[in-house]
């Protein structure tokens, strides 16, 4: 039997290079989509690198038609590539919403809507990385929220359209991860145990997703550390 395909955007770095790696163990072909994909430093025949900046969504569907082009089915699309902005919404600059805006919620629709037909002949499954701020009120993270919840919100939408034809349709709804994430953000989590996820545990837990029996789906799945500790690394001003 021919190899299950998924693409995975955001594979270079944190939860997405994880769970690429555990998805190449599983024996998928893997092709992962980011602006600079050899940047995670997993090399393998079954791994297809494709480089596309996200956050234009006229290169998100150029994108999506050369892999329509290459591919005639998908098993799993993860729409995990995301970036964060955060501070007071009025200090905020209009490129970096434009940009967040873009990458963790235009592309995942566009990527959604132009590979359906691909995950539709598979009976595929689309996992969209959301995260906790989908969840409850995140102030100094209005807009990233806003866009979580957006993606949070568009996925049991979908789930409802897309189920008649076997489609299955998740948000992962993590808290604080260990990943670069946050090497440009003045906080970050604790580096205490219990105090937050590893990129590895969530590829874990992606992987308990698709393996579910056949007519049972995980709509939506919310993990949290067992402790809330945040360090901030300077002074507010
Ligand atoms: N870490 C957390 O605490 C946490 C919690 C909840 C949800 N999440 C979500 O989880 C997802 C993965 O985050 P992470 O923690 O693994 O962060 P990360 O280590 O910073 O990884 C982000 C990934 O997104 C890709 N990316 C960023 N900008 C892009 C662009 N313009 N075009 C294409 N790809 C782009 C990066 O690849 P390139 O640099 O190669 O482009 C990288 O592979 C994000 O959606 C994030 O919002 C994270």
């Amino acid at each position: 039997m021919d190899k299950k395909t998924a693409l995975v955007t955001g594979a270079s770095s944190g939860i997405g290079q994880a769970l690429a790696k555990s998805l190449l163990k599983e024996g998928y072909f893997v092709i992962a989509v980011s602006r600079k994909p050899e940047r995670g430093g997993v090399t393998n025949a079954d791994l297809l690198p494709l480089r596309c900046d996200l956050s234009r969504p006229e290169m998100v569907t150029k994108c999506a038609g050369n892999i329509r082009g290459r591919f005639d089915r998908l098993d799993l699309l993860v729409n995990n590539a995301g970036a964060g902005f955060f501070g007071l919404h009025e200090g905020l600059d209009p490129a970096d919403v434009t940009c967040m805006v873009n990458l963790n919620l235009t592309a995942p629709l566009i990527f959604t809507s132009r590979l359906l037909p691909l995950l539709r002949k598979a009976k595929g499954h689309i996992i969209n990385i959301s995260s906790i701020t989908a969840k409850r009120p995140s102030p100094m993270g209005s807009a990233y929220a806003a866009t979580k919840a957006g993606l949070l919100h568009f996925s049991n939408c979908l789930f409802d359209e897309v189920r008649k034809n076997g489609v299955k349709v998740t948000a992962l709804c993590p808290d604080m991860t260990m990943t670069p994430f946050f090497d440009k953000l003045d906080f970050a989590p604790a580096a205490e145990e219990g105090a937050f996820l590893t990129p590895e545990l969530i590829a874990e837990s992606v992987m308990f997703i698709v393996k579910q029996p056949p007519g049972s789906v995980v709509t939506e799945l919310v993990l949290r550390p067992q402790l809330h500790r945040l360090i901030r690394k300077k002074q507010e001003s």
